[in-house]
């Protein structure tokens, strides 16, 4: 199975069937992608397929077959990324982090498409990503933060 991770096209051999989630950590090394629930509650595995945030542990991995499959590793260089990045640290929105890499990809998809997100759009955009720190106020901030910083007026 040939698909596209991180930009790169790459070969999965497929021998059983497996999920999105178990393929990227084990056959990739992809271990920014949390395994957590396993049951679509926890947003911990988030990564982006052709550019939306899915649940990796969801997805049966023949299901991205000629699809994009995107993880943080793949964004390090990312403009937008890097300001949620650095608005996370200075925000002090990055506790224990298990959550972080799918809280980061899922507001990356939302300022992506809305530059100018009120809280309430921040709260739905991350509504599936579970922090167990139950400390969203500094995430949202975060996310806020940075939508201020990339667009400021
Ligand atoms: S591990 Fe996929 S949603 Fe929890
Ligand atoms: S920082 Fe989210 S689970 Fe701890």
């Amino acid at each position: 199975m040939i698909f596209e991770l991180n930009g790169v096209n790459v070969i999965a051999e497929l021998t059983t069937t497996v999920t999105l989630l178990d393929l990227l950590r084990t056959d990739f090394g992809l271990t920014s992608v949390k395994k957590g629930c396993e049951q679509g509650e926890c947003g911990a595995c988030t990564v982006l397929l052709d550019g939306m945030p899915v649940c990796s542990c969801l997805v049966l991995a023949p299901q991205v077959e000629g699809k994009r499959v995107t993880t943080i590793e793949g964004l390090s260089e990312n403009p937008l990324m890097k300001e949620l990045r650095d608005a996370f640290m200075e925000n002090g929105a990055v506790q224990c982090g298990f959550c972080t890499p799918g809280m980061l990809l899922s507001s990356f998809a939302l300022l992506r498409d809305n530059r100018h997100p009120t809280e309430d759009e921040v709260k739905v955009a991350i509504e599936g990503n579970i922090c167990r720190c139950t400390g969203y106020v500094k995430i949202i901030e975060a996310i806020l933060d940075a939508a201020e910083k990339i667009s400021p007026d």
